[in-house]
């Protein structure tokens, strides 16, 4: 994706309205859906939700009718994380992370096994988040829901974990979900954290996640659902959905993913009654529209997950900037994306295990070259639309850059490992939060390794998540160098190092160098250096 790209997805996402920040309460206006839409589009479905906000004693604060406070607080989804706990002890357990978000908020999760040792059960381990933005309250809810159904069908319940062992982390983000808005506390997006790791909270999670080591993750969203496109349409889709697609995931995982996940979660949408479409942003909303598909970027969720090697979805559901709007609609939307994805699991286990563990061992032997930038281009198809004069579901001509899959182009050759002088060592301790091996050389490092000259190097004219970005180009050259002792040492053999790719090839558009925390010049020589 080109790095202007990357821009106007984070632009996209917030509604297309940059706004100004305060501390804390930072809501998006609210637009409802005239009732002609609603009713004709997004009629509420006739099925029971076993979750808080749907339960028949559910009470509200007022905020939620206004878009100023979600659904569920976090106390009603603590109780109920507890109650579904301690009615099914054989099958569920309350956790509490170790850590506190910003303000001091815990982060209740629940395990679903029937397993006593996770290391040896030979399942699939699954993991699923909702709520990363605070003011998208049917990703959580949803997980709620799925908590509600299995509790109440015991047998059905049973068949989900015969195959998988479960973390659910219903509220990724309980600071945001407090102030109904898309941020942490400290105003940076939680979801273009995942290379720089800039916040303590974003690398606690990551660190929980990366020790559970999960085959499959999801991670539940909503979008705007205030965007029109050639004025007199909006996105009719229920949900949209993304595998990971980064090109440095094995393509045997992204192929599971797209031909056999993503089919699953469509079908389940449809046998409720709902509609899917792949996850997109628009770069154009008119003449010709235009809408991207789900990038390729690391520093986001999805890409960061994928790029452990594991099948992972975002899912997102039509919700921001609707207040209580469609919420029962929204909420079995996010649910049904959800059990396509554990139906898939639980239907597909032998192949999917087998074929992932086949990857992830090629992935941790391959000397192919790894994959620093990557392109789209843009198609004719069609997207499923409401036209709002009618309330009529139509099909609307668009371009669509697909990234299914992206087209790589700046490759290089896969090196050994990556070595970090001591002095960075906060490089190194990033890669440890995000689950590689990072070694210490006792003795340093003496020899020759490649280094990479910087040939050209742009700054942007303002900050992108509390950093200017850096646009560089480099040369390698080859060099001797004698680094101390507490260098240290990331070998390319091991199954997350993706996430060393796009994080230490100056290029990506995720790098440390992209971000400024490893600031250079042209001229300038890179102080993490390739051995070959
Ligand atoms: C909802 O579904 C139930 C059970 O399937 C049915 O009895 C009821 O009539 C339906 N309600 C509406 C409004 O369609
Ligand atoms: C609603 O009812 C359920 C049981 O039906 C109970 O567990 C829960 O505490 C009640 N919630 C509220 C907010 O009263
Ligand atoms: C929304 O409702 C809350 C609670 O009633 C109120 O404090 C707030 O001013 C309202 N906000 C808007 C924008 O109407
Ligand atoms: C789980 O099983 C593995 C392999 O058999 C064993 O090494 C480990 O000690 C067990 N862990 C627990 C907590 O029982
Ligand atoms: C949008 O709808 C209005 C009202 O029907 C119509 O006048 C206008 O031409 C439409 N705009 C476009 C771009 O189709
Ligand atoms: C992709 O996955 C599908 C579904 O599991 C499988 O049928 C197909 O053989 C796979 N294709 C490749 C090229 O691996
Ligand atoms: C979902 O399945 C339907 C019916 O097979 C198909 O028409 C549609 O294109 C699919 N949608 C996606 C996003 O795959
Ligand atoms: C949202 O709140 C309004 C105002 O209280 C209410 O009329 C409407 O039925 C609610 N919608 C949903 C889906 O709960
Ligand atoms: C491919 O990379 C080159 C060099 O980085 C760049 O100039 C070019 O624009 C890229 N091509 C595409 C289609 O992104
Ligand atoms: C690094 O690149 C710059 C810009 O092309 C060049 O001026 C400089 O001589 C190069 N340095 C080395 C050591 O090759």
């Amino acid at each position: 994706m080109a790095p202007a790209t990357g821009i106007l997805v984070a632009a996209a996402a917030l509604g297309g309205c940059a706004f100004a920040q305060k501390y804390g309460e930072n809501h998006v206006r609210v637009s409802f859906d005239s009732d002609l839409v609603e009713q004709s589009a997004f009629p509420a479905p006739n099925v029971t939700l076993f979750s808080p906000a749907f339960s028949p004693n559910a009470s509200f604060v007022p905020g939620w009718f206004n878009g100023s406070d979600g659904a569920t607080s976090q106390t009603a989804l603590d109780s109920f994380a507890k109650a579904i706990a301690s009615k099914n002890p054989s099958w569920a357990t309350y956790r509490t992370a170790e850590f506190l978000s910003e303000e001091g908020r815990p982060f209740p999760y629940i395990y679903l096994s029937t397993s006593q040792n996770v290391t040896s059960s030979g399942k699939l381990r699954v993991w699923l988040q909702g709520s990363v933005h605070g003011n998208e309250p049917a990703g959580d809810e949803a997980l709620l829901a799925l908590l509600g159904a299995l509790d109440a069908d015991q047998e059905w319940a049973a068949g989900f974990l015969e195959a998988l062992d479960i973390i659910v982390m219903p509220r990724y983000n309980p600071d945001g979900n407090d102030y109904f808005q898309r941020t942490f506390a400290t105003n940076f997006d939680p979801n273009r954290d995942h290379t720089k790791l800039m916040r303590q909270q974003t690398r606690d999670i990551k660190e929980l996640f990366s020790s559970f080591a999960p085959h499959i993750a999801v991670d539940l969203h909503e979008y705007g659902a205030a965007s029109r496109f050639a004025v007199n349409y909006s996105n009719a889709a229920d949900g949209m959905y993304s595998a990971a697609k980064n090109l440095n995931i094995h393509p045997s995982i992204r192929n599971l993913s797209e031909a056999l996940f993503a089919p699953g979660i469509n079908s389940s949408m449809i046998s409720k009654g709902l509609r899917g479409e792949p996850y997109m942003t628009a770069s154009s909303s008119s003449n010709p529209v235009q809408l991207d598909e789900a990038g390729t970027d690391a520093k986001i969720g999805r890409n960061a997950m994928g790029l452990t090697q594991c099948i992972t979805f975002l899912t997102e559901t039509r919700g921001i900037g609707i207040a209580n709007q469609s919420f029962k609609r929204r909420t079995l939307a996010g649910f049904a994306m959800v059990l396509g994805v554990l139906e898939t699991a639980r239907d597909n286990k032998e192949e999917v295990y087998n074929t992932m563990e086949a990857a992830i061992k090629e992935f941790v032997e391959s000397d192919e070259d790894i994959v620093v930038t990557d392109y789209t281009e843009y198609s004719d198809r069609t997207w499923t639309m409401v036209d709002r004069r009618s309330g009529e579901v139509v099909q609307l001509p668009v371009q669509f850059a697909s990234t299914t899959p992206a087209t790589a182009n700046l490759t290089r050759s896969r090196p050994e490992g990556y070595i970090i002088p001591r002095a960075w060592s906060d490089l190194a301790e990033r890669l440890r939060v995000s689950g590689l091996q990072v070694e210490t050389l006792e003795d340093g490092f003496s020899g020759e390794v490649e280094v990479y000259n910087i040939t050209s190097a742009s700054l942007a004219r303002s900050y992108y998540e509390g950093h200017v970005l850096n646009t560089v180009t480099v040369e390698a050259l080859k060099r001797e160098v004698d680094l101390p002792k507490g260098s240290f040492f990331v070998s390319t053999k091991q199954k997350n190092a993706g996430i060393a790719f796009v994080s230490l090839e100056p290029e990506n558009i995720d790098s440390y160098v992209r971000f400024g925390i490893v600031p250079l010049e042209v001229g300038d020589l890179y102080p993490v250096f390739r051995k070959v």
